[in-house]
């Protein structure tokens, strides 16, 4: 039996992985890379700032120092949260309340993994700060998904070996963090295609999860 959920944040709970999309492409014209597309952005998500930086970075004919790079990293960061500044409980995606209920229902604990640095002002802007029985976030961590560790350190949080874990993940490299780390992997979005995937939906809103035999 299932006895936690993790959950990804950006792209799973939240429709943040657009405004990571849309920083990214302002850093990118800034610099003058214009060739920087969506289907770019598929690969930073999941992954941390440094890494999602180095995928922009392709693109680039100037070679930058690590200095610079930290200057850049900041910089989109900057981008990125003032456009977080507007965000409320209506950036939930669709279905994520209801589920979280239904969790809470069956006695299912809910935690959040994930990579990003500013997992709690994003939690607490769209009104999630207290939902979770535990909270593994960028600041935790010092290795970035597919590494298992995000995810490894929220069931320690939650006190559960990563086997009684499922973890939904919008991002390859989070499924394959899952897998790695033991985890039953539920693959939503633009990772639903991922061969490692346990369970597919289009989206936590679309998956039949009532009807899941991970919650008999
Ligand atoms: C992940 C996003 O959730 O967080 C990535 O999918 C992002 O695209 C990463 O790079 C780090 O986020 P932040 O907010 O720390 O820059
Ligand atoms: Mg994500």
């Amino acid at each position: 039996m299932v006895k936690a959920v993790i959950f990804d944040l950006d792209g799973v709970l939240v429709t943040t992985d657009e405004l990571h999309y849309l920083a990214w492409k302002a850093l990118a014209d800034e610099l003058g890379i214009s060739q920087f597309t969506r289907q770019d952005n598929v690969r930073q998500r999941g992954v941390s700032r440094m890494a999602s930086l180095e995928v922009v970075l392709e693109k680039a004919d100037t070679k930058y120092s690590d200095a610079q790079k930290i200057e850049l990293a900041d910089r989109k960061n900057a981008i990125y949260v003032k456009s977080l500044e507007s965000l409320s409980p209506n950036d939930l995606l669709s279905g994520v309340k209801e589920f979280i209920f239904f969790l809470k229902e069956k006695g299912i604990k809910t935690a959040v993994g994930s990579a990003s640095k500013n997992t709690l002002m994003i939690l607490e802007k769209t009104g999630l700060a207290n939902e979770f029985d535990a909270i593994s976030c960028g600041l935790d961590t010092t290795k970035s998904k597919p590494d298992p560790e995000v995810f490894l350190i929220a069931a320690q949080k939650l006190g559960l070996d990563p086997c009684e874990c499922v973890v939904i993940e919008d991002s390859d490299a989070g499924i394959q963090a899952a897998k790695d780390g033991g985890m039953t992997a539920v693959a939503v979005g633009a990772a639903r295609n991922h061969p490692l995937a346990d369970y597919r939906a289009e989206s936590i809103e679309e998956w039949d999860y009532r009807n899941s035999d991970l919650f008999m």
